[in-house]
C-alpha cells in the first residue's frame, strides 16, 4: 500500500507569493517518490495560485468545503467547485472545525458529496483527552460509525482516516502521542470498520496527525501502523515536511 503524507497549512500563509514558494520549495525537492502520495492543503483562495506554481507532481487538497454541489450558501465553497479547479482531496471533519460546531453526521454528508464530485475524503477523527482507561475507543468508534455510515467498503477502500487526537494537535498540545497510543486507535478504527463491513478485503489508509515533525514520524510508521501522515506547523517549513517524506518513503 502507498503512504501518503498531507500538509495541512492551515490559515497559516498569508500571502500568494509565500504559498506558492512553499509549494514550489516541497515539490523542487521531491521527484521520483515511489511509494509515498505527497498532498498540500492550502487554503481555499491559495488553491489555484499554487498549482499553477507547481510543477503538476503534488496533489492538491482543500481544508473544507461544504455538503451541497451549488445553492444559496453565501461565502461557502462546493466539492463540485473545487474538482472543477483540480483538486483531489477534501480534509473533512477536522478537530478545528469540530470545534466551530461540525458534526460526525454533517461529515457523513460532506464524505458523500466529495466522492461523488470525484474527490478523495480525508476524514479527521480523534477524542478529546485520553487517560489511561479505555474511553477514547468509544469516542473513535462513535465516529467512525457516524461519519462514514452509508458508505460502502468498496468505496471505503479508496478514502483516507486520518487519526488525529485533539490533546496532540497544535503548539497547544498537552504532549505528544506515542506510537503504541496511535497503534491502539488504528486498530480501534479498523476493528469498527470490520464490525460495519464484515469480510472487507481492502482497506482504506489510515493515517496519523498531531505534532508530527522529522524526529517522530518514524515511529508512527514503523510501529504505529499509520500509512502516513498529517503535518500541521511542520508543513509550513519546505525543508522539514520534505524530511518527513523522505522518512515515510523509506520507511514504508
Ligand atoms: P500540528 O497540526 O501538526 O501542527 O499539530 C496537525 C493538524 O491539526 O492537522
Amino acid at each position: 500500500m502507498k503512504a501518503i503524507v498531507i500538509g495541512n497549512w492551515k490559515m497559516k500563509i498569508t500571502t500568494v507569493i509565500d504559498a506558492q514558494i512553499l509549494a514550489r520549495s516541497v515539490e523542487g525537492s521531491l521527484r521520483s517518490l515511489e511509494s509515498t502520495d505527497v498532498v498540500m492543503c492550502p487554503s481555499h483562495v491559495h488553491l489555484v495560485p499554487v498549482m499553477h506554481a507547481g510543477f503538476g507532481g503534488i496533489m492538491i487538497g482543500a481544508q473544507n468545503c461544504h455538503k451541497e454541489p451549488k445553492g444559496s450558501f453565501t461565502g461557502s465553497v462546493s466539492p463540485t467547485q473545487l474538482r472543477d479547479i483540480g483538486v483531489s482531496y477534501v480534509l473533512l471533519g477536522h478537530s478545528e472545525r469540530r470545534k466551530a460546531g461540525e458534526t460526525n453526521g454533517d461529515v457523513n454528508i460532506k464524505v458523500r458529496s466529495v466522492m461523488r464530485a470525484g474527490m478523495i475524503p480525508v476524514v479527521c477523527l480523534g477524542e478529546d483527552t485520553r487517560d489511561d482507561t479505555d474511553s477514547y475507543k468509544e469516542v473513535i468508534k462513535t465516529q467512525v460509525r457516524e461519519s462514514l455510515d452509508g458508505v460502502s467498503s468498496d468505496e471505503l477502500a479508496s478514502i483516507i482516516i486520518a487519526y488525529e487526537p485533539v490533546w496532540a494537535i497544535g503548539s497547544k498540545a498537552n504532549r505528544e502521542c506515542t506510537p503504541i497510543e496511535c497503534k491502539q486507535a488504528i486498530e480501534t478504527i479498523h476493528e469498527t470498520l470490520g464490525e460495519m463491513h464484515q469480510g472487507m478485503i481492502r482497506k482504506p489508509r489510515v493515517i496519523y496527525g498531531g505534532s508530527v515533525n522529522r524526529d517522530n514520524v518514524a515511529g508512527y510508521i514503523l510501529h504505529g501502523k499509520a500509512n502516513g501522515v498529517l503535518p500541521g506547523r511542520a508543513s509550513l517549513d519546505p525543508d522539514h515536511f520534505v524530511d518527513i517524506v523522505r522518512i515515510v518513503e523509506s520507511h514504508n
